[in-house]
């Protein structure tokens, strides 16, 4: 039998970053694959069926598909120089428990699935849950096609290079109606469950949450050689808008609003920007707050991009509302385990988008840094035992007779 850190330790040096540190594994790129065949690999290993669907999410089923299917499973790629754990503990986790249920005699009588979603993070194309969203239909596949890395590669490319075909991308009603309820477990990206003591603890909510793209535009021209009247310099807006996301954000409850990505273009240490891209990602815990903070920041970008003679272009690149867990699985999973403790969290996950289709539940294990997306994240062995182990009670209860 396997444990959850065993397996993750197999995957210690997929997608090392010798830069950024930690981990920069995107979607349908080298180490991608990788991680895909790893996969399909250990899910064979155990007899699974291991299919591909129309938009690259990774099926791997404990008895033939069919209806009213226990889906468990989380994704593999990460942020740029993202944690071991976002993710890839929630795929290990699923094929422990597999493990556990299988040594125990276990035997499904509903059809069992570990799922591998594509491109949760949207670390390459900028969308995030990009799998979860096409299968589910939430993402338009026409425009998802067009979606371009920052090398411009399009994800049709992408995932042409990766072996499978774009025209299929899209929804997938029929796969998704097999789905009777899905379970996502994932390491807690904040430090609840250290506060209250707990290695486990299940989902409540997710706030709403979005990206918006600000491209602003001005001219550009010489460091040294322009005098600073005569500058259309497109970083003096971008600037005050990193400051405005702050303030607008600290003005509404719960708020959050961070700038982590800035593109000037050309980007050369001597050369005033002819355009800077800044990307907002804001969250809050209702839809009305999220679009308040943005509708502020996108003011005062106006605002500051007129001052200095530049002109700025906003895209929203993705947006979920806030999604309630529902209650019903959440209540019989808490039973389940022994009354663990429900929290809420502001991370997106790909159990988001199914959760607006289908009972949907999430386990969170312990992370005693409290830190994620950063190579700090962390979860201790015992831990992710502990999650194992709640993981195989759920599905035993959900599958069994
Ligand atoms: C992904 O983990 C996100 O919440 O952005
Ligand atoms: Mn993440
Ligand atoms: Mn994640
Ligand atoms: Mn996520």
């Amino acid at each position: 039998m396997t444990s959850a850190t065993s397996l993750l330790g197999a995957l210690a040096d997929v997608g090392a970053d010798r830069v950024r540190g930690g981990y920069s594994r995107h979607g349908f790129d080298r180490v991608d694959v990788e991680l895909r065949e790893w996969f399909t690999a250990e899910a064979g290993a155990r007899g699974l069926g291991v299919e591909t669907d129309r938009n690259g999410n990774l099926w791997a089923w404990w008895g033939a598909p069919g209806p009213n299917a226990v889906v468990t499973g989380s994704h593999l790629d990460s942020v740029p120089g993202g944690g071991a754990f976002d993710g890839p503990l929630g795929v290990v986790s699923a094929l422990a428990a597999v493990d556990a249920l299988r040594a125990q005699g276990f035997r499904p009588a509903r059809p069992l699935a570990v799922v591998v979603f594509a491109e949760e993070e949207g670390g390459r194309f900028g969308v995030p849950c990009l799998g979860s969203r096409l299968l589910a239909g939430t993402l338009d596949a026409d425009r998802a096609r067009e979606l371009k890395d920052p090398d411009g590669t399009t994800l049709a490319e992408a995932v042409r290079a990766a072996g499978l075909d774009p025209r299929w991308l899209g929804p997938e009603p029929d796969l998704l109606s097999l789905v009777g309820c899905f379970v996502e477990l994932h390491v807690e990206q904040g430090r609840g469950l250290v506060d209250l003591d707990a290695p486990v603890g299940v989902a409540s909510s997710i706030l709403a949450h979005g990206r918006w793209r600000l491209t602003f535009h001005g001219e550009g021209n010489h460091a040294g050689a322009t005098p600073l009247a005569d500058r259309r310099d497109p970083m003096m807006p971008a600037a005050s808008l990193v400051l405005a996301a702050r303030r607008a954000a600290g003005s509404v409850p719960g708020a959050r609003a961070t700038v982590g990505r800035l593109v000037p273009t050309p980007g050369g240490t001597n050369v005033i920007p002819s355009t800077v891209d800044v990307w907002l990602d804001a969250r809050a815990p209702g839809d009305a707050d999220t679009r308040r903070v943005v509708d502020d920041v996108v003011a005062a970008a106006h605002e500051a991009a007129e001052a200095e003679g530049c002109t700025v272009t906003v895209r929203e690149e993705s947006y979920g509302d806030t999604v309630v867990f529902d209650s019903g699985l959440r209540d019989e999973l808490a039973g389940v385990l022994g009354g663990v403790p429900a929290l809420p969290t502001g991370a997106g996950h790909d159990a988001g988008v199914l959760a607006q289709r289908i009972p949907t539940a999430m386990l969170f294990v312990r992370n005693p840094t409290g830190v994620s997306h950063a190579p700090a994240e962390h979860a201790e062995a015992a831990d992710c035992e502990s999650g194992v182990s709640a993981l195989a009670r759920v599905l035993a209860h959900l599958a069994g007779s």
